[in-house]
C-alpha cells in the first residue's frame, strides 16, 4: 500500500500536475452480441495502486485492453494526465507511458533475460556495435534488476528457464523498466505458488512505494487489501463499488460480493448451485 507520504507527492517546479493520472468516462464496447462493458467511469490517481476485481466475464480484462491500446471502444474517452488521447495500438500507448502486463506474458522463452528486458526497445546499435549494445543491455538489465530487488542469480539464462513467478517479474519489470505514467497488470499472481506470489507483492510494493501509479486485477481479495489504495468492482460490465481501501474492510467486501451474488440468482441473472 501507498503510504500517506508518497501517493500525496507534490508536483516538481512548474509541474501543472492533475490529480487524476488516468481517467476512463463512458466507456463502452461489445463483441457482437456480448456487451463486455457499459458506460464505465473510473480514475486513477496519480500514485494510486487501484484493485479492480471481479467475476470471469465481468469485463475487467476487456477494460484493461482498452486502456492500453489493444482494443478501441465503441464509445467514450481515455484522459491521461487531463488530456484526451487516441490510443491507436499497444505500442502507441506505451508511447504514451502505459504499459501492460498481461496474463499470457509477452516474452520470448528463448531469449537470455537481458534480451527480454529490451523487448521491442532495444538499443538502436548496427553492424560491428552490436556487441557493445549487447553489453551494455547486459550491465543495465542486471543494475535495473538489482534496483528493483529481483535476484536472478544468471542474467543470461533463457526466460524459458525461469519459474512462473520469476517470469512474471522479469514481464513487471519490463514494463517498468522505462518510466511509464500507467501500469496495468491483468492477474499477476494467477497459477502461481505462495513464494512465488510473494516475489511479485514485493516487486508491486515497491513500484508504488516508488509512487507508481497502478491497476492490479487480482481475485484475491487479502493481496489486494496488502497491495492497493482503493477497490473498484466490476460486475457485468458496469462498475459496481468503489472504495478506498481505508474505508473498507475484508468482511465489507465479501458480504458485498456474496449478497450480490445472491440477489443475481434471485433475479435470474446467473444459475445458483445445481440441484441434486
Ligand atoms: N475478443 C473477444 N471476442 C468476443 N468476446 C469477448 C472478447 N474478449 C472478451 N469477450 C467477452 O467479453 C466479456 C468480458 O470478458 P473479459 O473482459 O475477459 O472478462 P474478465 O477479464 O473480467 O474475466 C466476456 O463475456 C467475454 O466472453
Ligand atoms: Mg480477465
Amino acid at each position: 500500500m501507498t503510504s500517506p507520504a508518497t501517493s500525496a507527492r507534490t508536483p516538481g517546479p512548474g509541474a501543472a500536475e492533475t490529480e487524476n493520472i488516468l481517467e476512463v468516462e463512458h466507456i463502452s464496447k461489445s463483441f457482437g452480441a456480448v456487451v463486455a462493458l457499459r458506460d464505465v467511469n473510473l480514475t486513477l490517481r496519480r500514485g494510486e495502486v487501484l484493485g479492480l476485481v471481479g467475476d470471469n466475464g465481468a469485463g475487467k480484462s476487456t477494460l484493461c485492453k482498452i486502456i492500453c491500446g489493444f482494443h478501441r471502444p465503441d464509445s467514450g474517452r481515455i484522459l491521461l494526465d487531463g488530456k484526451e488521447v487516441h490510443l491507436r495500438s499497444v505500442e502507441d500507448a506505451r508511447r504514451h507511458g502505459i504499459d501492460t502486463v498481461y496474463q499470457d506474458l509477452a516474452l520470448v522463452p528463448q531469449l537470455p533475460i537481458y534480451s527480454n528486458l529490451f523487448l521491442g526497445r532495444e538499443p538502436t546499435f548496427g553492424g560491428p556495435l552490436r556487441l557493445l549494445a549487447r553489453h551494455k543491455m547486459r550491465a543495465q538489465a542486471k543494475a535495473y534488476l538489482d534496483s528493483i530487488k529481483v535476484h536472478i542469480p544468471d542474467i543470461d539464462a533463457e526466460v524459458e528457464r525461469l519459474s512462473g513467478g520469476q517470469r512474471q517479474a522479469i514481464a513487471v519489470a519490463r514494463a517498468t523498466r522505462q518510466q511509464v505514467k500507467v501500469l496495468l497488470l491483468d492477474e499477476p499472481l494467477a497459477a502461481m505458488g505462495a513464494r512465488e506470489s510473494a516475489l511479485i507483492i514485493d516487486l508491486v510494493k515497491g513500484l508504488a512505494a516508488a509512487g507508481q501509479s497502478m491497476i492490479v486485477i487480482d481475485h484475491n481479495y487479502t493481496h489486494l487489501f496488502e497491495l492497493c489504495d482503493r477497490l473498484a468492482v466490476l460486475q457485468n460490465g458496469v462498475i459496481a463499488f468503489d472504495r478506498l481501501v481505508s474505508e473498507t474492510s475484508l468482511e465489507e467486501m465479501t458480504e458485498y460480493m456474496v449478497s450480490e451474488y445472491r440477489r443475481q440468482v434471485e433475479t435470474g441473472r446467473v444459475n445458483g448451485p445445481a440441484q441434486p
